[in-house]
C-alpha cells in the first residue's frame, strides 16, 4: 500500500504544475487504517505548505495517521509542531531535496517522528527533474519532442506538418507545455506554421510558457501569431546582436522582448543561449522544433530529455526535412544514445521517451 499513497501523493503533486517553476511539486497525502484522509499540494502561493493543508483538510481525526510526501521540504518549527499535535507518526519521503540534503528529515528525527525516505525514488525524481537540474546547473532543463512519420519526417516537402501526431499526442504536447517555463521553436516554423505556442487544455487553470523565437535578425512576419502577447502569453526573441536596430525596436514596440546574443560562425550558440535564460529563472526549456533549430540544439549537447512521437504515416519527399538536422555525426560509434528509455503507445502513435547526460 505504502507505494499506492506514494504513487497518489505523486499524482497531488502534479496539480501544481505551471504554477511552481522554478520550485518544485509537492504533494502531501495523510494516510490513516490504510485510508486517505487528507490531500494539498503546493500551489505556487505563498498559502501554507501542502502537508499542513493536507492536515486541515482531513476529514478523520489525524491521530497515529502517517503522512506522505514526494521531496523533502524546507518545514519551519511552527510547521513541525503541527505536525506534532495532529499526532502524525510516521513520514515517508519519495526523495530529498538536492538544497536541504536531509536537513528536515533529521530535525522530524529529533523530534521523535519516525521517517522513511527513497519510497519511489525513480518517479520523484522525475517529477521534479526540473528543479534538480536548475538547482545543480543554474540553466534550464531542456526537453525536446518531435512529432514524426514512420518514414522520419517532420513536414511534407512543402513545409506542411498539422498534424502528424493524432489528437491524444497532441494533448500529451500541451501537458508539457503547460509544465515548463519556456518554448522555444526557429524562424522557419513561425513562418511556415505561425503557431500560437500556448496551452490548449480543457483543465480549469492554464498556464502559458515564455514563447521563445530564435530570430537573428528579426525576419519573421509582423502578424505573427507570436507577436500577439497579453499578461499571460509573453514572447522573447533571441536575437543576434547584429539585429537592425528599426527591427528591434518594433518587436520592443510591441511589447515582445528581445536578448541578444553573439552570433559564432553565423549561429547562436546553444550554450549561450541557455546560460542567459537560467540567468533570467528560466527553470525549463521545451524546444519543439523545426529540425535545423533541434539540429542545432543537439550539436550543442544541451538536451537533457527527448520526446518523440512516430505516427504510421508516411509521406516521402526528398526535401522533406527530417527531426534532427545541425552538423551531426560522422560514425555511428559517436551517436548519442538515450538511457532510461520508454515507450507509451497512444492510440496509433507510439512516444518514446528517453534521455541525454
Ligand atoms: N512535426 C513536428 O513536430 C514539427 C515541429 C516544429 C516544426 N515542424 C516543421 O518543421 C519545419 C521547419 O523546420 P526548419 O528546420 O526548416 O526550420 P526551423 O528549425 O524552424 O528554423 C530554421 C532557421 O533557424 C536557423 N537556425 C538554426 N539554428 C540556429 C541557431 N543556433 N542560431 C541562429 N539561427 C539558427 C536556421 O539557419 P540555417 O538555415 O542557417 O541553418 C534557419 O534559418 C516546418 O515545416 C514545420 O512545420 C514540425
Amino acid at each position: 500500500m505504502k507505494y499506492e499513497f506514494m504513487k497518489r501523493t505523486i499524482e497531488v503533486a502534479s496539480k501544481g504544475s505551471g504554477f511552481v517553476n522554478p520550485k518544485p511539486l509537492y504533494g502531501a497525502v495523510l494516510v490513516k487504517d490504510n485510508n486517505i484522509i487528507g490531500e494539498g499540494y503546493f500551489d505556487g502561493t505563498k498559502a501554507e505548505v501542502a502537508e499542513i493543508k493536507a492536515i486541515k483538510n482531513s476529514t478523520e481525526n489525524t491521530q497515529g495517521a502517517s503522512l506522505y510526501l514526494n521531496m523533502e521540504a524546507s518545514l519551519g518549527n511552527e510547521d513541525i509542531s503541527v505536525i506534532l499535535k495532529n499526532g502524525i507518526k510516521n513520514i515517508y519521503f519519495g526523495i530529498l531535496d538536492p538544497v536541504l540534503k536531509g536537513k528536515t528529515v533529521n530535525l522530524l528525527r529529533e523530534k521523535g517522528i519516525q521517517v522513511e525516505t527513497g519510497l519511489l525514488r525513480d518517479e520523484c525524481e522525475e517529477l521534479n527533474e526540473i528543479y534538480i537540474h536548475y538547482i545543480k546547473n543554474g540553466i534550464p532543463f531542456v526537453f525536446t519532442k518531435w512529432a514524426m512519420t514512420l518514414d522520419g519526417k517532420l513536414a511534407t516537402r512543402t513545409g506542411d506538418s498539422k498534424w502528424i501526431s493524432n489528437e491524444d499526442s497532441l494533448k500529451f504536447v500541451h501537458k508539457l507545455r503547460q509544465r515548463v517555463a519556456a518554448i522555444l521553436v526557429g524562424e522557419n516554423t513561425v513562418k511556415l506554421d505561425n503557431p500560437m505556442l500556448n496551452t490548449r487544455l480543457d483543465c480549469p487553470k492554464i498556464s502559458n510558457p515564455l514563447r521563445v523565437i530564435i530570430s537573428k535578425y528579426g525576419d519573421i512576419p509582423n502578424d505573427s501569431n507570436v507577436l500577439k502577447v497579453d499578461d499571460n502569453t509573453k514572447t522573447l526573441i533571441i536575437a543576434s546582436t547584429n539585429i537592425a536596430k528599426e527591427r528591434e525596436n518594433y518587436f520592443l514596440h510591441k511589447k515582445v522582448n528581445v536578448m541578444k546574443l553573439e552570433e559564432k560562425s553565423g549561429y547562436i550558440d546553444f550554450k549561450d543561449i541557455v546560460k542567459a535564460l537560467g540567468k533570467i529563472g528560466i527553470d525549463s526549456l521545451y524546444i519543439e522544433g523545426g529540425g535545423a533549430i533541434l539540429g542545432s540544439a543537439f550539436d550543442s549537447g544541451i538536451v537533457n530529455k527527448v520526446y518523440a512521437v512516430v505516427a504510421p504515416k508516411i509521406i516521402g519527399g526528398k526535401g522533406a526535412v527530417t527531426p534532427v538536422g545541425g552538423k551531426g555525426i560522422e560514425k555511428m560509434r559517436d551517436a548519442l544514445v538515450l538511457k532510461k528509455v520508454t515507450h507509451e503507445i497512444v492510440g496509433s502513435d507510439v512516444i518514446f521517451k528517453g534521455y541525454l547526460y
